[in-house]
């Protein structure tokens, strides 16, 4: 069932509630939330392919850095509010490796 971005942000988030959600719900916010931008495979939409292949010039720091703080002037949006350091960290592992530790 597609699941509007602008919902996901508002109300439905509890995968980005707190540090102790399961690998699999920050599996699917990845897929489902950056997915409505970057492609439900990620392989780019309106924003890049952000596959392990693309990003490999970024360290876990500077990818999550960018996950929590967003690009300035370009669609892409911080989501600090929504999520913590922690799981910004994982995601960013995730986007690198292609699997959650
Ligand atoms: C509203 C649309 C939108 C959403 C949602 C979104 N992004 Fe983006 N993202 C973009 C755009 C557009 C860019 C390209 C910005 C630019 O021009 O540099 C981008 C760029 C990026 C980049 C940099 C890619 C590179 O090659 O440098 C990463 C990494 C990234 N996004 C990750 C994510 C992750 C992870 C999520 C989910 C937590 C997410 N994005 C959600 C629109 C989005």
């Amino acid at each position: 069932m597609p699941r509007l971005f602008a919902i996901g942000l508002l109300c439905c988030t509890p995968a980005l509630a707190g540090e102790t959600s399961p690998s699999a719900d920050l599996v699917d916010l990845v897929h489902q939330d950056c997915g409505s931008c970057h492609g439900l495979t990620l392989k780019g939409g309106l924003g890049p392919d952000i596959r392990p292949q693309s990003l490999s010039h970024y360290d876990v720091e500077t990818l999550s850095t960018v996950v929590l703080d967003g690009i300035p002037e370009t669609a892409m949006p911080p989501w600090r509010p929504l999520m913590s350091e922690a799981d910004a960290k994982r995601v960013a592992e995730y986007l690198l490796q292609g699997e959650l530790k």
